[in-house]
């Protein structure tokens, strides 16, 4: 292709220069029919690469352990691979270490002298392969075995000038992938501390400014939010994208029915209102098979039909990311079947569902699973509650739709005295007043009652706020509401009680 016909000053020569590099490469995909990396698209799919997670449990089928990177290329499945991993941040020699499993290790190839960087060279070709394919290749920091971590900020920075020199537009005598240059960096923290990753985001984006190719920053944080490592970096620096570990957590796609658990609506919040990048994509990151994690697989239906749901209520989906790209070949394509899924849902535009929920009214009390629009959200409520919908773990509401315009009319809000809660699948039984204690049990110390629950104590009616067992109405617990005296007195139809929800369990997957 010709350089753009444009007659300009001299001060314009390198941009000019850059223009003509853009032209050249967009050209070049453009004859190859093949689409560059598109991080505003909606059905991008990141499938982690490196660790051979297949092989890992499935030890007698080495025909099928992990194949070299480009077999993963061969068609449009994969938009990103994040090669997994840097598990050690300062090795031998001042220099990080890598570990690829049975694709590149000590036993077949070497390390580069005075240090224990691998030399995976033989790969360059190989990556640059999948690059030519419009796909782009990062490297990814961490993992579940990873010896990682940071004392200081300085330190973040150092390694920051490090991974630029030794895998993306740096140079190096100790570059792993040779000549390859890859597209960006992945950060899956899963231990060490939480200091100074957002200094190594921001000192890595200041390599970016003037390169003559797009990177990128993303991170794999579990879903429990806010992340434990990385929520500092998270909230304080740049990130592209987030691949959003929805398994081995309760919060994950195993729990996805339950709005106590599942929590992309707060992944999204973070995304539009607390990420200083407002455009950031938020991925679900999923197991490829059901050897690829402990809990969270789902069948290519269940998850198809989930990630269609959560791309058309959160304007911040990006797609979906895999663990790993071994699995998903031997589990059916599962890559193949999930990116056909994501596109049929469509990779542009996001209508913004209606706000079809009462306007959440400040002062009344809601019953769980209440629906309320407030602030640009549906809000689903995890248990009675009185409070305002706030966007944290904790909280007694949960984002489960962005959406826009006037809430509907009517309301499903309950004052204190009428009461059909249905939280947790209890039933309890209503008091038509306030005051009016008829049908309703008298309380019990030995009885575990749910938000909701109506119990008669002291001649009074009492309203649980929520879950509660030997707190006395009344008493320094303040769980009771009181809801006055009671104007009739029936003790028949008492609550029936359900256990308190499961205890979040934050058990990380082992990646290596
Ligand atoms: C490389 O090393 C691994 C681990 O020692 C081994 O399982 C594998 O067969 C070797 N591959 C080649 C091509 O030599
Ligand atoms: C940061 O930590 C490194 C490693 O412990 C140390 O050598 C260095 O002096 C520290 N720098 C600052 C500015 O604290
Ligand atoms: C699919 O989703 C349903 C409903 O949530 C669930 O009961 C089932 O276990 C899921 N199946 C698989 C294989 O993921």
């Amino acid at each position: 292709m010709d350089p753009p016909a444009l007659v300009i000053g001299m001060s314009y020569a390198s941009s000019l220069r850059a223009l003509f590099q853009l032209c050249l490469l967009v050209a070049g995909l453009d004859l190859l029919g093949v689409s560059a990396f598109d991080n505003t698209l909606y059905d991008n799919t990141a499938v982690y690469w490196g660790q051979n997670s297949y092989g890992a449990t499935h030890s007698d089928d080495s025909a099928n352990w992990q194949q070299p990177i480009s077999y993963y290329c061969q068609d449009d499945a994969i938009d990103v691979i994040p090669i997994a991993f840097v598990n050690t941040f300062f090795g031998e020699g001042g220099v990080p270490e890598i570990n690829l499993a049975n694709t590149c290790n000590p036993t077949n190839d070497s390390y580069f002298s005075g240090t224990e960087l691998l030399d995976c060279s033989f790969l360059a070709s190989d990556i640059e392969q999948c690059q030519s394919k419009g796909k782009i290749v990062t490297i990814s920091l961490g993992g579940a075995g990873g010896g990682v971590g940071f004392q200081n900020d300085s330190q973040a920075q150092q390694l920051a000038d490090t991974i630029w020199n030794v895998f993306l537009g740096g140079s190096s005598s100790t570059r792993p992938f040779g000549s390859a240059v890859l597209d960006g960096v992945d950060l899956d923290i899963e231990g060490g501390s939480t200091t100074g990753y957002a200094a190594f985001v921001t000192q890595l984006r200041s390599h970016f400014n003037g390169a003559n190719k797009d990177y990128y920053v993303s991170g794999a944080p579990q879903c429990v939010y806010p992340d434990q490592y990385l929520g500092d970096a998270l909230d304080n620096a740049y990130f592209d994208m987030v691949y959003v570990q929805f398994y081995n957590n309760q919060c994950g796609l195993q729990n996805y029915d339950d709005a106590s658990d599942w929590n992309f609506g707060l992944w999204d919040v973070w995304a539009r209102s607390i990420s200083p990048n407002p455009n950031v994509k938020v991925y679900i990151g999923a197991p490829a098979s059901s050897t690829a994690a402990g809990t969270g697989y789902q069948s290519t239906s269940n998850l198809s039909n989930i990630a269609t749901t959560m791309r058309n209520s959160f304007p911040s989906f990006g797609g979906v990311m895999l663990w790993d790209a071994s699995q998903a070949y031997q589990n059916d394509r599962y890559d193949l079947a999930i990116k056909n899924a994501l596109v049929s849902a469509g990779g542009t535009g996001f209508n913004y569902p209606a706000c079809s929920a009462p306007a959440y009214a400040s002062g009344n009390s809601y019953t769980g699973n209440s629906k309320v629009a407030y602030n640009g959200y549906i809000w689903e409520a995890k248990y009675w509650t009185n409070s305002e919908p706030a966007a944290n773990s904790n909280g007694d509401w949960m984002p489960i739709s962005a959406c826009s315009g006037a809430a509907s009319s009517g309301t499903t809000s309950i004052s204190s005295a009428t009461s059909t809660s249905s939280a947790g699948g209890s039933t309890t039984t209503s008091a038509s007043s306030s005051g009016n204690c008829a049908g309703v049990a008298a309380w019990s110390s030995s009885t575990a009652y749910t938000g909701g629950s109506e119990v008669q104590y002291n001649g009074h009616l009492w309203t649980a706020q929520y879950w509660t067992e030997d707190d006395v109405p009344g008493g320094s617990a303040g769980v009771w509401t009181d809801d006055g005296a009671c104007t009739s007195s029936d003790v028949a139809g008492r609550a029936l009680p359900t256990p308190p929800p499961a205890r979040r369990v934050n058990s990380r997957l082992f990646r290596l």
